[in-house]
C-alpha cells in the first residue's frame, strides 16, 4: 500500500512539473523583438491618444493638436519632454516614463 501511494505521489509531482513550465522559460523562448507595449505607437496610444487622438487630432478643442506638431519649429523633443514632466493645463504628468519611452513617443508623433 505504501509503495502504491509513493508511486502515485511521484506521478503526480512529475505531471505537475510537465504541465507548469516556469514563466522564465516561456519568456526566454519568445525572445527577439521588443515587447509590443514598448513601441512608441503603443506608448502613445495607451498614454496620450485619449486626449490627443490616435492620429494626433485632439478629441476636444482645449487640447493642443498633435497632428503635424512634431514637424513645426516649436514641436521639439525638448518641448514634449517638458510637457510630459510638468503636465501643462489639464494634462497629467508622465514623469514615470523614462527618457527612452518619451523619445519613442516623440518619434511616433512624427508620423502624424
Ligand atoms: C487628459 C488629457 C491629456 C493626456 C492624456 C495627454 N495630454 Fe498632452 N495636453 C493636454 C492638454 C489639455 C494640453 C494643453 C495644455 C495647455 O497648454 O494649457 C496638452 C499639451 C501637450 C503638449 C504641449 C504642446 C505645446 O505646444 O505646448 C504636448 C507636447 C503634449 N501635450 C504631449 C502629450 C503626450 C506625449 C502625451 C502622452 C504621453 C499627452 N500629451 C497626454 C491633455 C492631455
Amino acid at each position: 500500500m505504501k509503495t502504491i501511494a509513493a508511486l502515485f505521489l511521484t506521478l503526480l509531482l512529475c505531471g505537475c512539473d510537465a504541465l507548469n513550465p516556469s514563466p522564465e522559460a516561456v519568456i526566454t523562448k519568445s525572445g527577439g523583438d521588443a515587447p509590443l507595449e514598448q513601441t512608441g505607437k503603443a506608448l502613445y496610444e495607451r498614454n496620450c491618444a485619449n486626449c490627443h487622438g490616435l492620429d494626433g487630432i485632439s478629441v476636444t478643442n482645449d487640447v493642443t493638436q498633435m497632428k503635424g506638431w512634431a514637424h513645426t519649429p516649436t514641436g521639439t523633443f525638448g518641448k514634449l519632454d517638458t510637457a510630459m514632466m510638468q503636465g501643462p493645463g489639464g494634462m497629467p504628468r508622465f514623469d514615470t516614463l523614462n527618457t527612452e519611452a518619451r523619445m519613442k513617443i516623440y518619434e511616433h508623433m512624427k508620423n502624424f
